[in-house]
């Protein structure tokens, strides 16, 4: 099953590329920014990665990435992941990318772009991947600032797939956001956002109402709420499931005791992705051969999910169609 599900042309739709950030690279690029790290090993990094919730993973995960300074930095962060993921058989990453997160570290939005464009132009011509860009704002900041960077990133309008929100869900919903969800879908940008990752079933509904999303990230905290479900079949909306994350910031216990097969049997439309892979123990291989170890799922199954990352994905229709 192994080698099916490393061949399976899998597409990522739910990755942050600053969370594939692993302990070498961090170490790497510490050293060649002249940074000293709070930790004395690559192994005392890993051993840091236990996690209570989606708050105490955020706050290693803004300081893990103060050691991504210049644009080189952000390249060499994108494409030591697009290798990683081209060796286990994916074909397509989408990637979230966090500006405010380098703006309040002094890093401007050109440094970030600039790195991030190079590495998809080079993961293009030597792995034969697509990718595609998804700039989030974190819902935990306001968003007025939130606005702010939307209108900044004006040159890059063309170059940027999506808008998407992510961070501290809790106390944090979609409907904060709703004037710059607006302003993106004016400029003609699709967006998608997480909800109901550790926040109520009705964020979910919010994102789909007020900031209209094409895809809902994480999602599985909908079974609480059976219209809700309902709905999203109808709907056809895609949820971005993202598994061993889910495991390792305590959404659910076990891999044995996830949703994914209730979602699954609800009808809906599902994706598996990494989330985080440095942190949370895998990338999107990973997270398949967890969901096969867990639910004993049938190539088919498989064939299902991978087919819907691909319908899903933001890719041209050339590619769609070269990929199918
Ligand atoms: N959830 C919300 N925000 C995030 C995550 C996540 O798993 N990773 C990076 N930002
Ligand atoms: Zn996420």
């Amino acid at each position: 099953m192994r080698d099916f599900l490393q061949r399976l042309p899998k597409a990522e739709l739910h990755l942050h590329i600053e969370g594939s950030l692993e302990p070498e690279l961090m170490f790497a690029l510490a050293e060649r920014n002249g940074i000293d790290l709070p930790y004395a090993s690559v192994e005392a990094v890993r051993a840091a990665y236990e996690f209570d919730d989606l708050p105490a993973f955020l706050e290693l995960y803004y300081q893990g990435m103060s050691v991504l300074r210049t644009a080189e930095d952000f390249h060499d962060l994108a494409m030591d992941y697009f290798r990683r993921a081209h060796d286990e058989g994916v074909v397509h990453v989408e990637m979230h990318f966090d500006p405010q997160a380098h703006l309040v570290r002094g890093i401007e939005l050109d440094v970030v772009m600039e790195g991030l464009n190079l590495a998809q132009r080079h993961a293009e011509r030597e792995l034969g991947m697509s990718t595609a860009l998804i700039m989030a704002f974190l819902r935990d900041r306001s968003a007025e600032e939130a606005m702010k960077v939307l209108e900044s990133a004006a040159p890059y309008w063309e170059m940027i797939d999506a808008v998407g929100l992510d961070s501290a869900e809790r106390g944090h919903p979609p409907s904060k956001f709703v004037e710059v969800f607006q302003r993106a879908r004016m400029l003609g940008i699709p967006r998608v956002a997480h909800a109901g990752e550790e926040g109520p079933p009705e964020y979910i509904r919010e994102a789909l109402d007020l900031l209209d999303v094409c895809r809902i990230d994480h999602g599985v905290r909908c079974l609480e709420d059976p219209d809700l479900v309902t709905r999203l079949r109808d709907e056809a909306v895609v949820l971005t499931v993202c598994p061993l994350s889910n495991v390792k910031l305590k959404v659910v216990e076990r891999m044995a005791d996830h949703p994914l097969p209730q979602l699954l049997d609800a009808g809906l439309r599902l994706t598996i992705n990494s989330d985080d892979p440095a942190y949370f123990g895998g990338g999107v291989l990973d997270n398949y051969l967890a969901c096969y170890q867990a639910f004993d799922w049938s190539r088919e199954t498989f064939v299902q999910l991978a087919g819907t990352a691909i319908e899903a994905a933001f890719m041209s229709d050339a590619r769609r169609l070269d990929l199918h």
